[in-house]
């Protein structure tokens, strides 16, 4: 294959870095993007098509001969958008439909580990109202209720008591607060010790680990405040030794790769086990179908490796061909979100200072969009995210918490604790 055209789905700031990375592959032409945002303005082509418009951006896809679509957030692959392009004959990076279940039917991805013996919390699912009411009550709190389907990640609540789990059972099952998603319930044990992002990529056979990161979700310093889509993150976690990456592959990884293959369900993309680790013991939380966010924006900055070689191999089958390679850099990423978020918030809002940065930093947009005169301005709710990279994490953070101050827009708010850690621990 020549020089190839590519189009990335989505907005945010994990498809700002995904747009960043490939195109500083030799094998790019040109790089399309549905909808992107102010960064990716220059680097790519910005289309101002909906991800979820899979019938638009298939329709675009030929018409402007993209050889690859690289898919960013889940709901459109839980659509069929990779279904949909194949039987166009379009490549595409991301699971089908049935693949992407692992991240869209909660359940689906519990029966599955409980079937293969892929280590998770212990658990059951309920689709009678009555049932999970009976089984709750036999509980010991805490106690973690989720809704079955996609909900933005607002589908899981965390019970310190009964009556809690109980109202949570009722907004789920009963109120329908995620509509659908609700119809199936899992209640499962709590478990707790220290979260960790992995992420492999895979051709549906060879399993090619990436490197991990944690993210921080609750909106305020020391974990407090509602919980966001994503406040920081850092790569790689200082507790990840090379015999739990290990026990992490050989453990999840690759059992979960063969057995969406003996289901029938093929898993190519990237997979993304989101995991707890207790006395060096993994377990998974959930599985996601794509890349994370924020953990994209301080993991691909540290692939030596060329984007479309690996997306392409993954395609391809041919990903045992390959060698992936990483740098041992480590990135912190703080993400800058508007006033009030992660409730309502008021948009458009000039950016300043994003000139006035060392030349090492990276800032990856999310929710921005240029004005009329060329001007950045804020359009959602996490807006920036600034990465730092360096030798440790404690100095990629101070570049980070040094350079980010000089940026600004009203209202605008950051956590000062990310990848505030202790070397070695
Ligand atoms: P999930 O969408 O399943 O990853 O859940 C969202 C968040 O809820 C996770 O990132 C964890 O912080 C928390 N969580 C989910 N399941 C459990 C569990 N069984 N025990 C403790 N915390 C959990
Ligand atoms: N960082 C959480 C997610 O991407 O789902």
């Amino acid at each position: 294959m020549g020089k190839i055209k590519i189009l990335v789905i989505g907005g945010g700031g994990r498809e700002h870095t995904l747009v960043w990375k490939l195109a500083q592959s030799p094998r790019v032409k040109e790089i399309y993007v549905a909808p992107g945002n102010a960064g990716t303005v220059g680097i790519a082509r910005n289309l101002d098509i909906k991800p979820n418009d899979i019938e638009a951006l298939a329709k675009t896809a030929s018409a402007e001969n993209i050889d690859l679509t690289v898919v960013g957030p889940e709901t459109p692959l839980s659509e069929g958008i990779a279904d949909q392009f194949l039987i166009r004959g379009l490549q595409i990076f991301g699971p089908t439909r049935q693949a992407a279940e692992i991240e869209s039917s909660k359940v689906f991805a519990k029966e599955l580990m409980q079937k293969y013996n892929i280590p998770c919390a212990r658990s059951a699912s309920f689709s009678d109202y009555s049932k999970a009411k009976d089984y709750v009550k036999q509980q010991q709190p805490p106690i973690v209720v989720k809704a079955d389907g996609l909900a933005a990640g607002k589908g899981v609540i965390l019970a310190d008591s009964i009556p809690q789990a109980l109202d949570a059972l009722s907004r789920i099952m009963e109120a329908k607060a995620f509509g659908a998603a609700g119809d199936r319930v899992i209640i499962e044990e709590y478990l707790s010790g220290r979260e960790m992002s992995t992420f492999a990529f895979t051709d549906g056979h060879t399993v090619i680990p990436m490197t991990s990161a944690c993210d921080y979700k609750p909106a305020y310093d020391g974990n407090r405040g509602p919980n966001t889509g994503g406040m920081g993150s850092y790569s790689p976690p200082p507790f990840l030794t090379p015999a739990l990456a290990k026990t992490v592959k050989e453990k999840i990884m690759e059992p979960t790769v063969k057995a969406m293959h003996d289901e029938g369900r093929a898993y190519r993309g990237v997979l993304y086990g989101g995991l707890m680790i207790s006395d060096s013991n993994p377990r998974v939380l959930e599985f996601n179908a794509r890349f994370g966010d924020p953990e994209t924006q301080v993991t691909l900055p540290l692939l030596q490796t060329d984007l479309v070689d690996i997306m392409l191999a993954v395609n391809d089958n041919k990903l045992d061909k390959l060698k992936v390679e990483w740098s041992r850099d480590a990135c912190v990423g703080v993400v800058m979100a508007s006033g009030g978020y992660p409730a309502s918030y008021k948009t458009g809002f000039p950016i300043s200072g994003l000139d006035d940065l060392d030349k090492d930093i990276m800032v990856f947009h999310a929710g921005t969009k240029l004005g009329e005169k060329g001007e950045v301005l804020t359009n959602g709710g996490r807006v920036l995210a600034v990465v730092g990279r360096a030798k440790t994490i404690a100095e990629a953070r101070e570049k980070v918490y040094e350079n980010i101050t000089r940026i600004n827009f009203e209202g605008c708010h950051y956590r000062k604790d990310i990848a505030l850690i202790k070397e070695g621990s």
